[in-house]
């Protein structure tokens, strides 16, 4: 059966140039089995003719409020208890904005009130708009009323200008629909995710790290916090801008990280620890180290394992480990799951476009009596999919709190 079957989208379109995109997230919907009506505003009409996505809706587009044909055909109000759930993509702050203030001067944001369905935006717009204090305040209160918002990614904008505000691709959106129940399966579930590389200095110049970006971590912080849970991220340095999470500890070296989680795991439900923290340290030395001799050699001492050191606490949380090899992945994967005592390993291939520092992911995830495979997309896909793999087996383990 398709993942979407039997699901009435309706599809709000606003104003921007990512309003193209909203084309290609009709296709996919479509192609996930959804039923999808698309309501338009006036601006998103100026970017992208109704005509596209009548076409591929199979159905007229609606825009205006008051319009006699529409009411006498699906009027607002019936087109608003119809929809299952409404999906804003892109979503303008100025449609942010309106919706916070529940004002209902157009049809979309009218059927935003009437509708009792759940609302879920993808926020798109230029990256000061986006971090201006007023759209950062509008993102807060319509999440505190239940309404999710998916995104937005940081990256290149077609204003020529690079931050938070692109919106997220439609395959991402789309995973995320398919994946988060409306209610949000890890509603209020406390999850703490470590992420990004750590620093283990040599001197107060130097010191030692890797290739880890952090953008596994923070795209399952920033899905996580799209179903409903309640994220600590506890992240070394990357240059990743910070997710709306509940709580962000920046942290540098292995042992700072392995202080803040280790305070931070009993008290949550889920660990999730993405971040490649060096297995090795050099006693840093107190002054500038000078380049007299011919050849240096540190002396490096292993790190605390913190994966181990969570799975070991006597009130442990659901503990998922990650696991970068060049080699042998499923192998290494089920002796680490065995070695730690993790209830679950996301393993993948390191090398070859694949891994740290690209956009793109693929996973062998295995646990104590399964494993899956997680085929490559970008990891803002995957994060999606790996959380509602975590969720099934989080809630096989606490049945009386799975909403499904
Ligand atoms: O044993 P290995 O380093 O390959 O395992 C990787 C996993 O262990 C990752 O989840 C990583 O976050 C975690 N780890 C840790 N503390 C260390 C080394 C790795 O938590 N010192």
């Amino acid at each position: 059966m398709s993942p979407l079957s039997g699901q009435n989208i309706l599809l709000g379109v606003t104003g921007g140039i990512a309003a193209y995109k909203a084309a290609e997230l009709l296709r996919l919907l479509r192609g996930a089995g959804a039923e999808v009506r698309v309501v338009m505003t006036p601006a998103a009409a100026e970017f992208v003719g109704p005509l596209t996505f009548q076409a591929l809706s199979g159905h007229p587009v609606s825009s205006e409020l008051l319009d006699p044909a529409a009411e006498s055909a699906m009027g607002h109000i019936a087109l608003a208890r119809w929809a299952d759930r409404i999906v804003v993509a892109p979503a303008s702050a100025d449609v942010m904005a309106r919706l916070r203030a529940g004002l209902a001067d157009d049809l979309l944001t009218t059927l935003c009130l009437a509708a009792t369905a759940p609302v879920i935006l993808a926020p798109a717009m230029n990256q000061a708009m986006w971090q201006h204090p007023a759209t950062r305040e509008n993102a807060a209160v319509l999440r505190q009323r239940g309404i999710c918002l998916l995104g937005p990614a940081t990256g290149e904008q077609a204003c020529g200008e690079t931050g938070p505000g692109r919106m997220l691709e439609p395959a991402a959106i789309l995973a995320a629909l398919i994946t988060a129940e409306p209610s949000g399966r890890l509603a209020g579930v406390r999850i703490l995710i470590s992420a990004g590389p750590t620093r283990e200095a040599i001197d107060p110049v130097r010191y030692l790290t890797n290739r880890s970006s952090g953008r596994m971590g923070y795209a399952l912080a920033a899905a996580a916090t799209a179903q409903g849970a309640r994220v600590s991220l506890v992240s070394g340095p990357t240059a990743l801008p910070r997710p709306d999470v509940e709580r962000h500890v920046a942290v540098e070296s292995a042992a700072e990280m392995a202080e803040a989680v280790l305070g931070l795991a009993p008290a949550s439900d889920i660990y999730i620890g993405t971040a490649a923290v060096a297995d090795y340290a050099p006693a840093p030395s107190a002054d500038k180290i000078k380049k007299d001799a011919d050849t240096l050699t540190l002396t490096l001492t292993r790190t605390r394992d913190i994966l181990a050191a969570v799975a070991g606490l006597p009130e442990r949380p659901f503990t998922v480990g990650f696991a970068a090899e060049t080699r042998d992945l499923e192998t290494y994967a089920r002796a680490k799951l065995a070695a730690k005592r993790l209830d679950m390993v996301a393993a993948n291939a390191v090398g070859a476009g694949l891994g740290f520092e690209v956009d793109d992911n693929a996973l062998h995830v295995c646990w104590p009596d399964g494993e899956t495979r997680l085929p490559t997309a970008p990891k803002t896909v995957l994060a999606h999919q790996l959380l509602d793999l975590i969720a099934d087996r989080y809630h096989a383990h606490h049945p009386a709190q799975d909403p499904r």
